[in-house]
């Protein structure tokens, strides 16, 4: 038996206005996605995932579900492909079982099906011995993700991979940072699916039909990222906390915050976070609010009052790891 562990990740600065080229910074959070593999029978491979509710079998082509109705082939084929490619690398002539848990909320923009990807991944290629660096783990949860978003950016995968803190840019890629301090942090989740590309779209057209205001506003977004890498260097979260009011004016402006996100937002800037601003795509999902230590019990109260689920995490730098093995 084999287990892994994957972090999950909030975009600190930069949502959309990384799409038109600005630098957007990423970091790993505390919050973590379990896959325990075991050997199987020969050709088959069975995945368990406790959070996306499917459970089935892959034989070959096949699919046989166990949980989860007709959604779970759909739901698990990432995960699968993942553990036949590992497979197709290994000589021994075996099936592997996975079962994954995570404390991870799926589908709010919090990396959630990248962090499995690259904790089956580890756990797989280290059950069957396949020697994997950590490019390969990144390349191969790069290619699960390819089937849950089409167009991903390679954020999530590179962060659940490496952990700690990643400076990303449409053109060059990621980039390792240096974060001096500890940051500690309240997510509090709207419960509102939404849907990342329809929020770009939207983003796109306002652009296009005010490009001399919208403009400006995307040149911004990136000037507050690079302040923000600053900051971070120095350690300084007073200055970032500010810095996260003034990007979620930006990501206001160009239309994909709502009603319930600002609801949340002002709830933590009111019960005393040095800055809050929503995280990914915006138009429901996620926010966060930086505060020193002591406020985040008081943080989470306020959010929770106003009707969103709250919990504190903190950056971390463990990327993908192995867990424990037997
Ligand atoms: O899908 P999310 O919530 O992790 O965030 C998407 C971030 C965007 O900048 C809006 C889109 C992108 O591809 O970078």
């Amino acid at each position: 038996m084999v287990e892994a562990s994957a972090p999950a990740k909030i975009i600190f600065f930069g949502e959309h206005f990384v799409v038109y080229g600005e630098p957007a910074i990423v970091l790993a959070i505390d919050k973590r996605v379990y896959t325990r593999a075991t050997l199987g029978r020969e050709n088959q491979i069975y995945i368990n995932s406790h959070e996306l509710q499917a459970s089935g079998f892959f034989t070959g082509n096949r699919f046989q579900t166990e949980k989860g109705g007709k959604e779970a082939e759909r739901k698990l084929q990432p995960v699968g492909t993942v553990i036949r490619k590992i497979l197709a690398k290994s000589k021994e002539k075996v099936g592997v079982n996975v079962e994954i848990k995570s404390s991870i909320p799926v589908a709010v923009g919090l990396g959630s099906s990248a962090a499995v990807a690259a904790s089956v991944a580890t756990a797989v290629g280290k059950l069957l011995k396949v020697a994997l660096s950590s490019k390969d783990i990144f390349q191969l949860a790069y290619e699960a993700e390819l089937f849950v978003h089409g167009t991903p950016s390679g954020i999530d995968p590179a962060i659940s991979t490496y952990g700690g803190a990643l400076l990303y840019r449409k053109d060059k890629g990621y980039e390792p940072l240096q974060v001096e301090a500890d940051i500690p942090l309240v997510i509090g989740n709207t419960r509102m699916q939404r849907s990342t590309g329809k929020l770009v779209a939207q983003v796109r057209e306002r652009r296009d039909r005010y490009p001399k205001i919208m403009e400006p506003v995307i040149r911004a977004g990136g000037e507050i990222t690079q302040k923000a890498v600053e900051a971070l260097r120095r350690g300084d979260i007073a200055t970032l906390g500010e810095l996260m009011n003034i990007n979620q004016a930006l990501l206001s402006a160009i239309g994909v915050s709502n009603e319930t996100l600002e609801r949340l937002i002002h709830a933590a800037r009111n019960a005393g976070a040095l800055g809050a601003k929503l995280t990914g795509g915006g138009g429901g999902g996620c926010m966060i609010a930086l505060a020193s230590r002591d406020k985040l019990r008081k943080i989470a109260d306020a959010i929770e009052k106003a009707d969103g689920v709250a919990f504190t995490a903190r950056k971390t730098d463990e990327g993908v790891k192995i867990e424990q093995q037997t």
